[in-house]
């Protein structure tokens, strides 16, 4: 691969009173074309400097950073802001999205110092938004947004442009675990289909894993540097190795698969293949039966019994009797499709963390519900899911769980 970014004998020093402080030393990188590198370092390590170096934010003490074969390390201040415009993009942990403006209009923005027409910055940002799953908040201002949406405005304003490289510090930082994973999801999307280059910093082990490369700094210098099978490409291709044996009913080897995958990488992987594929599955039940007998692990067991009892695949012995002794009740149950059965479970799961609390209102309802036996049919999900009808049986939650 090409490099698209290099550093010679980088240093970065700066006086503090009349102290020195190195923030970074004898650094020499060289970044791909594409590549998605995650700088890894606790908090002082430096990798902000490395981040404000490579981008051109700060001049560095003394050596060389090249992007795209152009020194930028001598550039004028005046010339590095033109260069950055026209090959830079940034994702910030804050976001940093202007707050009088609507998505569209900060999504647009950078398209405007490249000179673009109002009518074509338009209709990119509404693609870009688009792609990110905002299509219903293009009009929106930041403070009607929540964290993860503003950060996929972020994402979307950064690469707009299409440019060569787009730098992210902690860019999910402020987020939750579920759309962190989201997040990255995007940023391989992104560097994936277009061959955008990433440099992301963190101090974050698990946002490493998405990354190509890792490269760590201990007290501003590289200590390792290692490549790394991203967990976008490993998720993917498990979606992959997933679908002949769903279609083929072999779910003996879909159970190694996936026990496989909980010890290789995380339950959270698997868990995503799974759901990706879970609507193919001819029978669940027997499936999620098979899986769940050949696990060892408690906390697995237990998180793929709850999967299996939230996408109704295993029924729950009391609902059974209940239901048994009380037939006339099953013709009042709204059915719902297979899709929105399934579809509800994943998104009940996802990202939702074991809540005390929570469990006891949830059973409160479920005793209501009990009572009432008569379901409301509205879109909301969390109550839709209570209400699963798979082989004549409620199913309600009254578990969640993190997903990784
Ligand atoms: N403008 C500055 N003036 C003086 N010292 C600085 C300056 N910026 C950074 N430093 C020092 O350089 C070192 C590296 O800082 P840096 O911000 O790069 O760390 P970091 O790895 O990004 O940490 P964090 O994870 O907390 O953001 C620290 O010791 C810091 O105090
Ligand atoms: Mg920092």
């Amino acid at each position: 691969m090409d490099s698209l970014i290099k550093t010679v004998n980088l240093r970065k020093a700066y006086r503090v009173g009349n102290e020195k402080v190195v923030a970074l030393d004898c650094i020499n990188l060289d970044i791909p074309k594409g590549q998605v590198c995650c700088i890894l370092g606790t908090s002082g390590s430096g990798k902000s400097t490395l981040l404000n170096q490579l981008a051109g934010l700060e001049k560095p003490t003394r050596g060389e950073v090249y992007i795209k074969g152009e020194k930028i390390s001598s550039m004028s201040e005046k010339q590095l802001a033109h260069f950055r415009q026209m090959n830079v993009g940034f994702v910030f942990q804050s976001y940093n999205l202007l707050q009088g403006m609507s998505a569209i209009d900060n999504v647009a923005m950078p398209l405007n110092f490249r000179g673009v027409s109002k009518s074509k910055r338009e209709k990119a940002a509404k693609t870009m938004l688009k792609k990110v799953g905002l299509e219903k908040r293009m009009t929106h201002k930041p403070s009607e947004m929540s964290g993860g949406q503003q950060q996929r405005v972020g994402i979307a304003r950064a690469f707009v442009t299409k440019p060569d490289v787009v730098f992210a510090d902690e860019p999910t930082g402020n987020l939750d675990t579920r759309t962190t994973r989201e997040v990255m999801d995007l940023f391989l999307e992104f560097a994936r289909q277009e061959g955008i280059t990433i440099v992301l910093v963190s101090h974050d082990q698990n946002l490493a894993k998405y990354a190509d490369r890792i490269v760590t700094l201990v007290d501003g210098e590289i200590i390792s540097d290692k490549i790394n099978n991203s967990l976008y490409d490993v998720t993917n291709e498990l979606k992959e190795q997933m679908k002949p044996l769903v279609e083929n009913k072999s779910y003996k080897e879909l159970s190694s698969l996936i026990l496989k995958t909980t010890s290789d990488y995380t339950e959270g992987v698997a868990v995503q293949a799974l759901e990706y594929n879970f609507t193919s599955l001819e029978n669940p039940r027997e499936f999620m039966e098979e899986l769940i007998a050949i696990i060892d692990n408690e906390t697995e067991k237990a998180l793929f019994t709850r999967i299996g009892r939230e996408t109704g695949a295993i029924p729950k012995e009391t609902d059974s009797k209940r239901l048994a002794e009380n037939k006339s009740n099953k013709e009042k149950i709204v059915k719902k499709t297979k899709k929105e059965k399934k579809q509800g479970f994943f998104d009940k799961i996802k990202g939702k963390k074991i809540d005390t609390v929570d469990k006891k209102a949830d059973k409160k309802a479920d005793k209501k519900e009990d009572k009432a036996q008569t379901p409301k049919n509205n879109n909301d999900t969390a109550s839709d899911d209570k209400k699963d009808d798979k082989k004549d049986n409620i199913e309600k939650s009254n578990t969640e769980g993190n997903e990784e």
